[in-house]
C-alpha cells in the first residue's frame, strides 16, 4: 500500500497536546504559532493499526487487560528483525511510557541524594526525572565541534570517577542533537560505565527512526557484559505515532534487576498494559514495517528541504544535520539571540512554535528544535515565516 504523507489531517480540536496546547501551555503569544514543537507526528498510523483498533472498539467491552503471548511474539520479532537483538520474554517489563519509567527507574535503582550523569543538552525531562526525586545531576556535555556533537569520554571517566555517579541516562539516538551513535561510541561509553558501576539506562525510543544510510545500535546488544549492566527503554510510540496509547517496554536482561523493577511496579500496580496500546504496538510491530519504510523516506525529503531552504534563505541559521529521530536541532548563534528572547522571537514574529534549547541543559541556549514530523506544505510555511521573521525583525 502506497501511503500518502502530503495529505493533510486536521489535528485540532483533537486534544492534541502539539496542535491544541500551544495556547494553553506556551500562552497568548503562541496564538497563531504554527506547531513544530511537540514530538509526534502529524501523520495517521499505519492502516492495519487503524483497522485493528477499529475492530476492538466495534467489540464494546473494554474490561481488563493483560500482555498476550503474541504481543511478547511480536516485540521480540521486531528487535531480532530490526536491530539482531536477542531478548527474552522474561526481560520485557511494562511501562505507560518511557519518562514514567524513567522516574521509576531513578526510584528504585538510586537513592535520594545520590548523582546521575546525563549527556546535555539533552531531552528536558532527563533532567527532570533526576532532580524532582531529589537526585543530583551530573553533566557530561556533549563536544560541539564542526556541526557535529560527539561524546567527550575524558570528561565522563573524571566525572565518573570523582562522583559516585550510580546512574547515566542515555539518549539512543539522542534528542535533540540527532545523533545516531554507532557501535564504538557505545562502545567506549558502555566501558566506562562498567569500569565505574554506573548502570546504564539507555532511551532508545527513536532507535526506528534513522535517516538514509545509518543503523542503530541497541545499546544491550553490543555484548553479555553491557545488557546486564543496562536498561533500555523501547517504544512504539515515536515510531508508528502512537504516544497517546501510553505504552513502552523496559527491556531488562538482568534478572536481579528486572526482579527490583517488577517489585517496584507491583507496589504501584502498575501492571496492566492499556489495551488499544498492546494492540497498536503489536500489529505496528508485526505489520508496519512498509510503512516506516515509506514514513522514512518521507522523513528524508523533509530534511532535505529544510537544510536546502535554510542553507539558500536563512544564512543566520545553521542546521545540524541529524542521522535519526525527526527533530531538526538549528543552530541560532548568529541571530545573537538566547534563551527566552529567541523564544520569544520564533513564537510572537516568526508565529512558529518550537522547542526552546535552553530547555535541554547547557549547550542549548542559542539553539532551538523544530519538529519535522509533518506534512511538506506545512515545514514549507514554518521556514517561509522564520525567513520573513529573520529578514524583517531585529530585537
Ligand atoms: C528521548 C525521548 N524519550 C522519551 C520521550 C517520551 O516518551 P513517553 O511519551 O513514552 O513518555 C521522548 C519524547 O519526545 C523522547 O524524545
Amino acid at each position: 500500500m502506497k501511503y500518502d504523507f502530503d495529505q493533510p489531517v486536521n489535528r485540532l480540536n483533537t486534544a492534541s497536546l502539539k496542535w491544541d496546547g500551544a495556547y494553553v501551555f506556551l500562552g497568548e503569544q503562541a496564538k497563531g504559532a504554527l506547531p513544530m514543537w511537540v514530538a509526534d507526528m502529524d501523520f495517521r498510523s499505519p492502516q492495519e493499526v487503524i483497522d485493528e483498533l477499529k475492530k476492538r472498539v466495534e467489540h464494546g467491552i473494554f474490561g481488563y487487560p493483560m500482555c498476550t503471548q503474541s504481543y511478547y511474539d511480536a516485540v521480540i520479532g521486531w528487535m531480532k528483525r530490526r536491530f539482531n537483538w536477542t531478548i527474552k520474554q522474561e526481560n520485557i517489563h511494562y511501562a505507560p511510557g518511557i519518562i514514567p519509567a524513567l522516574n521509576y527507574l531513578v526510584q528504585v535503582f538510586t537513592e535520594e541524594g545520590d548523582c546521575i550523569a546525563i549527556q546535555s543538552p539533552v531531552y528536558y525531562p532527563f533532567t527532570n526525572s533526576i532532580v524532582n526525586n531529589n537526585r543530583r545531576v551530573v553533566l557530561n556535555c556533549l563536544k560541539f565541534e564542526d556541526g557535529r556533537y560527539t561524546m567527550d569520554y575524558e570528561d565522563l571517566e573524571q566525572k565518573l570517577s570523582t562522583n559516585k555517579v550510580k546512574l547515566l541516562i542515555l539518549c539512543s539516538p539522542h534528542n535533540p542533537v540527532g545523533r545516531v551513535w554507532s557501535k564504538e561510541e557505545l562502545t567506549k561509553l558502555g566501558e566506562i560505565c562498567f569500569k565505574h558501576g554506573v548502570l546504564v539506562v539507555s532511551d532508545e525510543i527513536h532507535a526506528d527512526l534513522t535517516l538514509k544510510g545509518v543503523r542503530n545500535t541497541a545499546f544491550a546488544s553490543i555484548s553479555e557484559e553491557f545488557a546486564q549492566n543496562a536498561i533500555v527503554c523501547t517504544a512504539a510510540s515515536k515510531t508508528f505515532n502512537l504516544a497517546g496509547l501510553q505504552t513502552a517496554n523496559i527491556i531488562i536482561p538482568n534478572k536481579e534487576l528486572g526482579l527490583k523493577y517488577n517489585n517496584y511496579m507491583k507496589k504501584l500496580h502498575l501492571l496492566k498494559p492499556n489495551i488499544f496500546g498492546q494492540m497498536a504496538t503489536e500489529v505496528a510491530y508485526n505489520y508496519g514495517a512498509e510503512w516506516l519504510e515509506q514514513l522514512k523516506d518521507y522523513l528524508q525529503g523533509n530534511l532535505e528541504y529544510l537544510t536546502s531552504y535554510i542553507d539558500s534563505n536563512i544564512n543566520k541559521i545553521k542546521v545540524i544535520k541529524p542521522e535519526g529521530t525527526y527533530l531538526v536541532w538549528l543552530d541560532c548563534r548568529e541571530l545573537n539571540m538566547k534563551g527566552e528572547e529567541l523564544k520569544a522571537f520564533m513564537l510572537q514574529n516568526a508565529k512558529v512554535a518550537l522547542d526552546d534549547g535552553y530547555l535541554f541543559g547547557p549547550g542549548g541556549e542559542y539553539f532551538t528544535r523544530m519538529n519535522i514530523g509533518c506534512n511538506r506544505k506545512t515545514l514549507k510555511e514554518a521556514l517561509m515565516r522564520i525567513e520573513w521573521a529573520v529578514n524583517h525583525y531585529r530585537r
